[in-house]
């Protein structure tokens, strides 16, 4: 047969689920009219989808949406051909992960009782027999979430290693998660590498701004992205992460502990009080403070029609990276240094002095210069130094791939370090 249009958008936007089979289950809540858009979101990061409907969910929306949403068949009772074992049973060919999401709080309680008298129920039961990873994402009434039998049922579920992403509590409701959120979830439960489990990083993104008068700044033209990138690959892999953003752009990532900054100030006090307060194994100093900020500020808006003309004298900022090993010297310091048009070996230079003068670990450097690279970009070209002048080049790549190999080489320089 051939293939059904639907899947055209397969791995449309990027490869993280390449060659995992996901089976979607959808219970009968208001929150269903999501359950398309989530199987398409998957899909589109690489996912095979096949969905799988309770009667009471076929109320709700159409067999034929799903279909159409998937580009599968859609189970919607248990045949003859025990769709159940065929698609969470223990073998071969079984699918990567279950995921319930809608999940009606009928169903999360009848899967923590052991219950199976649904097609949904009786996925789950057998997904839980074969150790097939399963992520429930609740939808209903606030009266019903509040109720103390559901939340000791979801505390049995969570016991059994079963992932919850739950629900914004709104209008009343505990309305279903976004759909960013849910995907990024399914992501991080498939993640290959999990190899930064127990661990906590501080990763510091964005611009900071300097204040010219109450209103007005100066600043710098990142957007966050390569520092959100790499909290994310972080999580991904399993760390903690407490983000310490300025105000960049770049959405932040789920399940990031962010810590909103607007000066260099803001930003140095908070690190330091975070390193003080609590263990830290890595930072990563990310961010492109603003390294001029005026000597005297001035109080209110300052007036174009009273003052003419405007003189602005500047210091430098403190230099944040430099003293994160001061306060913590066991803590593993990666930091980043921007230059704009040099040669490779004249970029390498200038950063490994800079590792030198921060005692950093490792300076990841870029020439923000060059087509591409740096500031506001998707992509990022970058040279990774150790504290022995080991370069690793890293060309033209998405930032997510750079982070990804900037988290690779952080990993070997641990591994070395607890030897
Ligand atoms: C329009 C409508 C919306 C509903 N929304 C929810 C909901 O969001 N969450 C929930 O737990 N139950 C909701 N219910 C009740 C469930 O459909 C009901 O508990 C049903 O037994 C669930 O069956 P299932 O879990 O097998 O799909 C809704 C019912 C209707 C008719």
């Amino acid at each position: 047969m051939e293939k059904h249009p639907s899947k055209g958008i397969i791995g449309a936007k990027s490869k993280e689920l390449k060659g995992k089979r996901i089976v979607l289950c959808v219970t009968g809540s208001v929150a269903a009219v999501r359950s398309p858009e989530i199987a398409r979101e998957l899909m589109r990061r690489g996912a095979e989808v096949y969905a799988v409907m309770s009667k009471n969910a076929q109320k709700i929306i159409h067999p034929y949406l799903m279909e159409w949403a998937t580009g599968n068949p859609v189970v919607t009772e248990l045949t003859g051909k025990i769709e159940h074992v065929a698609l969470a049973g223990e073998h071969e060919a079984k699918a990567d992960l279950v995921l319930i999401a809608p999940a009606t709080a009928n169903t999360i309680s009848k899967i923590a009782a052991g219950i199976d008298d649904t097609t949904v129920t009786t996925v789950a039961s057998t997904a839980l027999g074969s150790q097939t990873p399963i992520v429930i994402v609740p939808a209903m009434h606030q009266s019903m979430y509040k109720h103390q039998v559901i939340k000791e049922n979801i505390r049995k579920l969570e016991a059994l290693d079963i992932e919850f992403v739950h629900p914004r509590i709104e209008e009343g409701k505990a309305k279903i998660a976004e759909t960013g959120e849910i995907v990024e979830t399914v992501v991080r439960k498939l993640a290959a590498r999990r190899d930064f489990c127990g661990k906590r990083f501080m990763v510091t993104a964005g611009p900071t701004v300097e204040y010219i008068d109450d209103v007005r700044v100066i600043t710098n033209r990142s957007s966050g992205k390569m520092g959100v990138a790499v909290a994310e690959e972080a999580l991904r892999r399993g760390a903690e992460v407490t983000l310490v953003y300025g105000l960049g752009t770049a959405t932040p990532p789920y399940g990031a502990r962010v810590l909103n900054v607007e000066t260099t100030e803001e930003m140095r006090l908070t690190v330091l009080k975070e390193l003080k307060s609590r263990r830290y194994d890595v930072v990563v100093a990310a961010a492109a403070v603003s390294d001029w900020t005026p000597i005297k500020q001035r109080k209110g808006k300052v007036s174009t029609r009273e003052v003419s003309t405007l003189s602005l004298k500047l210091k430098p900022t403190p230099k944040i990276v430099d003293e994160i090993k001061k306060a913590k010297p066991q803590v593993f310091l990666v930091m980043f240094k921007a230059e704009h048009h040099v040669s490779d070996e004249e970029l390498v230079e200038r950063a490994f002095k800079a590792l030198k003068h921060a005692n950093a670990d490792l300076v990841v450097a870029n020439d923000v210069s060059r087509k591409g690279v740096g500031f506001g970009t998707e992509t990022n070209e970058v040279f990774i130094i150790d504290e022995e002048k080991n370069v690793v080049h890293v060309p033209l790549s998405s930032k997510r791939t750079v982070a990804e190999r900037i988290l690779d080489v952080v990993k070997v320089k641990l591994e070395k370090i607890s030897l």
